[in-house]
């Protein structure tokens, strides 16, 4: 596996982000970054995604930020050039996933289909995402998935939370999960970074207690 998909594996949840405001970028990765998590996916879903990247990457260094719901080769510079350090795309795009190769940057397309595991297994990657989790079939759908294409491991996200992360750690074909549930629009909205910090210290508690079992 990359470094980047190491790193990944290592935070075991990666914080699904929305941002409709870049204002709340750096109180949001002080939250992270405090709660035990300096890592975040900002999905390109609102304007404010490539300034935020940029915000949560300068002021905290520590952050390891990738750029979510990708779905354009000019979002990818956007997001690159503000310091993401990987792309997800919620499906596969042979587009987005070829320019990122050419340009070595880590990328993890949402692959729900053998046909699209295939594309991914055709141009080498070893990780992708699994999108929408839960709708489609969640942990035994992976399983299956993973049994033909045995160098293949998922990133699923979609309905994932502390009541059901633990289904989804034990797998050994899956090396991270992706949610929003730690950082909720509202608690955003409403400026709660202390509950947010308390949400993603539980998840980074969850993490460990799985892994030690
Ligand atoms: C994603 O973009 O990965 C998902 O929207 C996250 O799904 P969730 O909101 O159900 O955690």
């Amino acid at each position: 596996m990359s470094n980047v998909s190491e790193t990944i594996q290592k935070m075991g949840v990666v914080p699904v982000v929305v941002l409709n405001d870049a204002k709340d970028a750096a109180p949001l990765a002080k939250a992270l970054c405090e709660g035990g998590l300096p890592c975040a996916e900002v999905t390109f879903r609102t304007d404010a995604a490539e300034e935020s990247i940029r915000v949560m990457t300068t002021e905290y260094p520590e952050m390891f930020v990738g750029a979510g719901t990708v779905l354009t080769i000019e979002q990818v510079d956007r997001a690159v050039a503000a310091g993401a350090k990987f792309i997800v795309s919620p499906g596969f795009d042979p587009e987005i996933v070829d320019y990122c190769l050419s340009k070595e940057i880590p990328v993890y397309p949402g692959c729900i289909t053998p046909s699209e595991v295939a594309q991914a297994v055709k141009r080498g990657l070893k990780v992708v995402k699994f999108f929408p989790a839960e709708q489609f079939g969640g942990v035994a759908t992976i399983k299956a998935l993973a049994a033909p294409y045995v160098g293949v491991k998922f990133m699923p996200t979609g309905g994932v939370s502390a009541k059901n992360l633990e289904s989804y750690l034990s797998c050994d074909k899956i090396v991270a999960c992706g949610g929003s549930w730690m950082v909720k629009g509202d608690l955003v909205k409403e400026g709660k970074f202390d509950e947010i910090k308390a949400l993603v210290e539980e998840a980074v508690s969850l993490v460990a207690e799985i892994r030690n079992k």
